[in-house]
């Protein structure tokens, strides 16, 4: 097949981590016969030094005439002063929302070769864990109302959600569950906020369309905790913007590091932007110390959800594995015995093994 990918290599180590997704990405399409366009667009920081906002109409369009997008990250203390409206996050925010991709996939399940670098007991992790983490990602107190008072000494952000935002988002975790392990935990904080109370109702009603999905719910403070005290619990979450945020940074830590993440995130089409969940690490950009294995693993994703691709997804996975089993580590993920190796040698092992 011929597909266009617009890459959004961003800052910090975003260029280093998406040039070894690439690589990926070719020896696939040599292997199976495809034939992959790479556009490379701006975003963050990196729009914001060469055109002054943080992404642009014309990479913005680029994004939505393509068949799938790969991004780095966005950010850095470059642009710790630039005003609000246009910090580097905005960009990734207005990217979302003009993609329309409004499920965040964020699956967590924990290399076997990686289970020492897991802050948890061994016995809680006796039973496996694989958790598909889905967060929405365009609305919430993300894409609400803000304000500051003339005296700088209060400021609001409006928590807002419509029926038919959750709706949307819920109906892709009962499907997910239904392919899965069929149980499916919607995490609110329904005991306080109007939100939730809607966003509860909404998952509630639509339970009843799904009879087979063991449904739970759960207050975001005892999700939290419940992660930690016992992940294997978990099948298929579903979660607000805010709150998906914050939990699927909890569940990298379980699985050993925010370096191994993938995310893939989707709208009504095939269309979708595919990121690894952690930050743009300025402290060690351009050093060749970055892992690139979340950006490898969501260009599997985008391989997956966007081009249907599934062996080719899946040989990528098995080549990460491959590279883990053979002991190849980059600094983050690195224990005794282990070969340490930078980001361009880990992209090349993972290319090597396809
Ligand atoms: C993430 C990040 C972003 C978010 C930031 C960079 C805006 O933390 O993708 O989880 O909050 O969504
Ligand atoms: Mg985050």
């Amino acid at each position: 097949m011929q597909a266009q990918i617009v890459l959004l290599p961003g800052d910090g180590i975003g260029p280093e981590i998406v040039e070894q997704a690439v690589r990926v990405l070719r020896a696939v399409g040599e292997k199976f016969g495809h034939t992959f366009a790479f556009d490379a667009q701006l975003l963050g920081g990196a729009s914001i030094d060469a055109c002054g906002v943080p992404l642009t109409d014309e990479a913005l369009a680029a994004c939505n005439a393509a068949d799938a997008v790969l991004m780095g990250a966005v950010g850095g203390p470059k642009w710790d002063g630039v005003e609000p409206a246009r910090r580097p996050e905005k960009g990734l925010l207005a990217l979302r929302k003009g993609m329309g991709v409004f499920a965040n996939l964020r699956p967590c399940t924990i290399h076997r070769q990686l289970a020492g670098a897991c802050p948890l007991r061994p016995d809680i992790l006796s039973e496996p864990i694989d958790i598909l983490m889905l967060r929405e990602l365009t609305g919430d107190i993300y894409f609400g109302k803000r304000s500051r008072s003339a005296d700088r000494a209060y400021a609001t952000d409006e928590m807002a959600y419509s029926r038919e935002e959750v709706s949307r988002l819920a109906r892709i975790g009962f499907e997910n569950a239904m392919k899965r392990r069929k149980r499916l935990c919607s995490v609110d904080k329904a005991n306080v906020l109007e939100c939730s109370r809607l966003w509860r109702e909404t998952v509630q009603e639509m339970a009843k369309e799904y009879p087979e999905v063991d449904v739970t719910y759960m207050y975001v403070d005892n999700a939290a905790m419940q992660l930690i005290l016992h992940p294997a619990q978990f099948d298929v979450m579903i979660t607000g913007n805010l709150f998906g945020d914050i939990l699927s940074d909890e569940s990298a830590a379980i699985a050993g590091s925010l370096g191994m993440m993938p995310s893939a995130s989707l709208g009504a089409g095939t269309r979708g932007l595919y990121e690894p969940i952690h930050g743009s690490a300025p402290d060690i950009a351009g050093k060749d110390l970055a892992n690139p294995l979340g950006t490898i693993l969501s260009a599997a994703m985008l391989l997956r959800h966007s081009l249907g691709l599934e062996a080719e997804a899946a040989a990528i996975e098995n080549a990460v594995e491959k590279v883990l089993d053979a002991g190849y580590r980059t600094a983050d993920i690195w224990s005794e015995g282990c070969t340490k190796i930078g980001c361009a040698q880990m992209g090349e092992q993972v290319a090597m093994q396809i």
